[in-house]
């Protein structure tokens, strides 16, 4: 799997391979994958926390490092105070935190379901002699403590991979959206990057409760006659 559906890196993301991949799909058309569980996540930051500590290679960046200027450039153009609430779910190795606070964001929190994710945040905030930045190990569809208030929740392929859960994944959508409802502030927005879902099908999983702010540009491509974007990327406002 590789983390460049945004054209910076390598193939195309976790939605793509789940959506044309072999095997049968569920009633919302994606085919289950290991890519929706834990134990996946835990491989995954486990070896790249070894290779950053043996090399110092942060590893994979979803989407390329577009994805998150992209999202700064929006934060920037609304004006969005530096010190506002920022919520990264499903961090993965935090590098976006890391740009959110070296651009000046002073409240900043990631969360992941993968203790082996947040040990790789951890060093990689260390490394870069950030300390203002929160961590925790958190399940978003199980919230155990607290969590709530923030002005801007971020989502960079956790949705898409929770969409992948061999075990009901309709449901943990469902409970998605009410985590959402609960962490973000009345007004607040949730900027949502992903490869699995288009702008219309997401626009329909967040319709309660949220209202599309704007569309972010993404790159398009063009393939036998018809044109498309192999990346989504939304602002949604809290109603
Ligand atoms: C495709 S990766 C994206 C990582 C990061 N957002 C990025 O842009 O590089 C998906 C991330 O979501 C995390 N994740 C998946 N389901 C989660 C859940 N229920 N609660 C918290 N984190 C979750 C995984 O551990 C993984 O770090």
């Amino acid at each position: 799997m590789s983390a460049g559906a945004d054209g910076s890196g390598g193939g195309g993301g976790a939605g793509t391979e789940a959506r044309v991949g072999g095997g049968s799909p569920g009633a919302d058309g994606f085919v289950p994958s290991a890519l929706g569980t834990r134990e996946h996540w835990d491989a995954v930051y486990e070896r790249e926390l070894k290779t950053f500590q043996e090399y110092g290679d942060t590893g994979e960046i979803w989407f390329g490092e577009e994805s998150m200027n992209r999202l700064i450039r929006w934060m920037q153009k609304h004006k969005i105070p530096l010190d506002a609430s920022v919520l990264d779910i499903g961090t993965g190795n935090g590098v976006f935190l890391v740009e959110l606070a070296k651009f000046g964001f002073s409240n900043v929190t990631g969360i992941d379901y993968s203790p082996s994710a947040i040990q790789l945040s951890g060093s990689i905030i260390e490394k870069e002699g950030l300390s203002n930045i929160k961590l925790k190990v958190e399940d978003f569809l199980n919230l155990s403590t607290k969590l709530s208030g923030f002005h801007i929740c971020i989502d960079k392929g956790t949705f898409d991979a929770i969409s992948l859960n061999p075990d009901n994944a309709i449901e943990k959508r469902k409970q998605y959206v009410k985590s959402l409802s609960r962490v973000l502030k009345v007004k607040g927005f949730f900027l949502i990057t992903s490869c699995n879902w288009t702008k219309e099908e997401l626009l329909n999983e967040f319709s309660e409760g949220f209202e599309l702010f704007e569309e972010l540009p993404t790159p398009k491509f063009s393939f036998g006659g018809r044109s498309g974007n192999s990346v989504a990327a939304l602002v949604f406002q809290k109603t």
